[in-house]
């Protein structure tokens, strides 16, 4: 079995936020089946940020959605803040679902386009909560706060938003019941590269203000860089390599990573004037 990617913990003793040991799934379509992860495994105190990069197909959304529990693993356990996930289901799950919220590479096709932004934000209070009124209203004020947001969106519809301002309503609704884990599965893939840049520091911002720890996936390997501790390359379902995204990305031991790391875009440099 891989070993699990070792960071240093903070607070020594307490387990990690997330682990997850020998998370493996087989899918099974058309009467074949296919491994689409095998044998990952991971590590993240509270307070880290983890990235997972590798290529189209490679099985990163799989392993967010195992961790997420939004699909079964084949084998393998999962252990949030030390509590087993893994055999899980039904009333304990749903309550353990709140400490860990995923954000999706689409805000365009996360939000309702019927439903006002007020209603996004609020719906999570409505489903798990039982906060109404001035105390609900309130909230859904302060979340649009925290994203940077005038109070006025609340009554705007999705489609009068720009794709930023959706990827901030998203991950507005994903941290209105303080999960202490945020999955961000290519959270800015679909987004113009300006906005990119802000949602990327905009998310730095808020993991140090909410005392958040990430998951953190993408191609983009300059935004791993620049927000993660440690990071994951995961190639045909397998980690080919794991440690310090500093000494990764300076002495890669992979091929694989080496050509991911040669594939970055590096941007003409302005001429001096
Ligand atoms: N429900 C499913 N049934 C069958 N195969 C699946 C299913 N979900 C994913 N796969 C396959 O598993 C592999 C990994 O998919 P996954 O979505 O995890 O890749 P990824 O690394 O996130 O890729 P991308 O960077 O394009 O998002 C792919 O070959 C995909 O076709
Ligand atoms: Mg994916």
């Amino acid at each position: 079995m891989s070993s699990p990617v070792t960071m240093p913990s903070p607070d020594a003793g307490r387990p990690p936020l997330l682990e997850a040991t020998g998370l493996t799934k087989v899918f099974l379509s058309g009467g074949k089946s296919f491994k689409a992860v095998d044998d990952v495994s991971l590590r993240i105190p509270q307070g880290g940020v983890l990235g997972i990069v590798g290529e189209s197909g490679s099985g990163k959304s799989t392993v967010a959605r195992l961790v997420m529990r939004l699909i079964e693993p084949t084998a393998g356990r999962i252990l949030l803040d030390g509590e087993d996930l893994s055999a899980m289901s039904g009333e304990p799950l749903r309550l353990v679902r709140r400490h860990m919220q995923i954000v999706f590479q689409n805000p365009h096709s996360a939000l309702n386009p019927r439903h006002t932004i007020r209603d996004a934000i609020a719906e999570p209070f409505l489903v798990q909560t039982q906060l109404r009124g001035i105390e609900l209203e309130r909230r859904v004020d302060g979340l649009l706060d925290i994203v940077s947001l005038p109070k006025a969106f609340k009554y705007r519809y999705p489609h009068e938003l720009s794709g930023g301002q959706k990827q901030r309503i998203c991950i507005a609704r994903a941290v209105a019941l303080e999960p202490r884990l945020l999955v961000l599965d290519e959270p800015t893939s679909a987004l113009d590269v300006s906005v990119q840049a802000q949602i990327i520091t905009f998310l730095q911002e808020l993991r140090e203000r909410l005392n958040l720890t990430y998951l953190f996936i993408s191609h983009n390997l300059a935004v791993v860089r620049y927000l993660c501790d440690h990071v994951i390359v995961m190639n045909r379902g397998r980690m080919v390599e794991e440690g310090p995204t500093d000494a990764v990305f300076a002495n890669p031991s992979e091929d694989y990573t080496r050509k991911l790391i040669a594939s970055i875009p590096r941007l003409p440099q302005r001429a001096q004037t």
